[in-house]
């Protein structure tokens, strides 16, 4: 085993672009409903110290031998005093990552985004390709190469097959943490904003499985919207223009986050055709609400556009420190007229659910299975298949004191049916204060996992991740 530890800490800053510059505290004294000081540097939630590299892993069970390539995710592992009204969203990134290939599990590392921030506060020299940032939120696959991404300000940063950082591609403005994939053409669609220097409108951006930009248009909005995730279905590009915006009367209070509910803020759902413009796009005003994540997006026969969404009652409003202490995650559709522009509202499952996903193949296009983890306030005790046809659901809880993250779906190899795949997250032990990778049979959740690879450290709570095979990004 080899380890190497990198630093204790020293100054904090956060990891997104524009928001770095808001370091501060609230009003002394000030209590926030559903925040506790300090909660996002505690348990599971707090960072890790050290990096690490592990080659000698064990194996629980078999892994599938048809999978060979690498599971990633990223989150935020914020260095030094950040203070503790340090939001969950900020810190610096941190992927971990582990290698699998032939059955065996050959190495997990985990490794900071190295920004120019982060290697500052690492006391390392920042060569002049270093990043401007340090992307906490999402790293993906795309024109062979790793990268890690965020919203609201810096460009995706290239990691290297070990995750090392390697840099960013000259041009590339702010980006999205979750661009999507065309299942067709592989091309990556993306609504990105840059708070702090945009301020009245996002970017629309194409680019082609080979990194080409083909299409980039401004998008004007009346406030600076947290767009922080988007849907496509096969003509349209969906736009969740929703009441959290950017408040610089919130900044005024001295916390780091500028986000805040915003009731003035009208809430609606724009649809924008693939081939149009701004002024193409046909907005549906759409109840008051929040929400992160769309599951999937589709159309149906008649033209009705079908937007299945983990959404809130509220977001930042009394708890500004978020996003749990207002409300919790329900799954709902939303059904778009584009004729009326009207939006038909209708709850899936009332319980708290988070970080959905589906079959990569049927992203845009309808489907049956979905995927979620229990989001039952800062927990997340197990993981649920959504049966989106029926309404049905499986739920598979990990145990007491175990808590996972983002279920990714990865199809099986040769599978025909769209739940014929594997279920991959780390999943946390109180007990032990460590995690594992863990490999899940989607077909039957009633079925102990097919995999368990023990990890050397804990993976902190994060965001989101991929399962990036060899076949799209090899070593290099
Ligand atoms: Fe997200």
């Amino acid at each position: 085993m080899k380890r190497r530890t990198i630093l204790k800490a020293s100054a904090g800053l956060a990891a997104l672009p524009g928001l770095g510059m808001l370091v501060g505290c609230g009003p002394k004294g000030e209590t926030v409903a559903g925040f506790e000081e300090g909660m996002y540097l505690a348990g599971n939630f707090g960072p890790v110290e050290a990096e690490v590299t592990e080659t000698a892993l064990e194996v629980e069970g078999a892994l599938p031998r048809e999978l060979v390539g690498r599971f990633v995710r990223n989150g935020p592992n914020p260095i030094g005093e950040v203070g503790s009204k340090h939001h969950w969203f900020l810190g610096d990134g941190m992927l971990h990552g582990i290698r699998i290939a032939d059955g065996k599990a050959d190495w997990y590392r985990n490794r900071w985004v190295r920004g120019r921030g982060v290697l500052e506060k690492l006391g390392e020299s920042a060569p002049p390709s270093a990043p401007s940032s340090s992307p906490n939120t999402h790293v993906i696959g795309h024109a062979g190469r790793t990268w890690a991404i965020v919203e609201s300000g810096g460009p995706p940063v290239s990691m290297s097959y070990e995750l090392e950082t390697v840099g960013e591609v000259a041009g590339w403005d702010a980006y999205t943490a979750h661009p999507k994939i065309d299942p067709d053409t592989g091309h990556l669609h993306a609504l990105c904003y840059n708070w702090a220097e945009w301020r009245d409108h996002i970017k629309y951006l194409e680019r082609t499985p080979d990194g080409h930009t083909v299409k980039s248009m401004e998008i004007p909005l009346a406030g600076m919207t947290m767009i922080h995730d988007m849907a496509l279905t096969e003509r349209y590009v969906v736009i969740m223009d929703l009441p959290v915006t950017v408040s610089f009367l919130a900044l005024g209070t001295g916390y780091r986050f500028p986000f805040r509910w915003d009731p003035e803020h009208e809430p609606r759902i724009g649809l924008l055709p693939r081939d149009g413009g701004p002024g193409d796009i046909v907005w549906s005003p759409v109840s008051p609400q929040a929400a992160f994540h769309p599951m999937n997006a589709y159309e149906q026969p008649d033209g009705q556009v079908v937007i299945d969404v983990c959404r809130y009652d509220r977001m930042f409003e009394a708890d500004v420190n978020g996003p749990f202490g207002d409300s919790l995650p329900r799954l709902d559709r939303w059904t778009v007229n584009p004729q009326t522009r009207t939006v038909s509202e209708t709850i899936v499952y009332d319980r708290p659910v988070e970080f959905p996903r589906c079959h990569p193949a049927l992203n845009s296009k309808p489907y049956r299975w979905g995927y979620s983890v229990a989001a039952e306030g800062p927990a997340f005790p197990g993981i649920l298949k959504h049966d989106m046809q029926s309404g049905s659901v499986e739920r598979m809880n990990f145990g007491p004191g175990r808590h996972g993250g983002e279920p990714l779906f990865v199809p099986r190899e040769g599978g025909s049916a769209e739940d014929d795949g594997y279920l991959m997250t780390f999943v946390y032990d109180q007990g032990s204060d460590r995690s594992e990778f863990v490999v899940l049979d989607a077909r039957d959740m009633g079925r102990p996992p097919l995999a368990i690879v023990r990890l050397p450290t804990r993976v902190p709570y994060g965001f989101h991740g991929s399962w990036i095979p060899d076949a799209e990004v090899g070593p290099a």
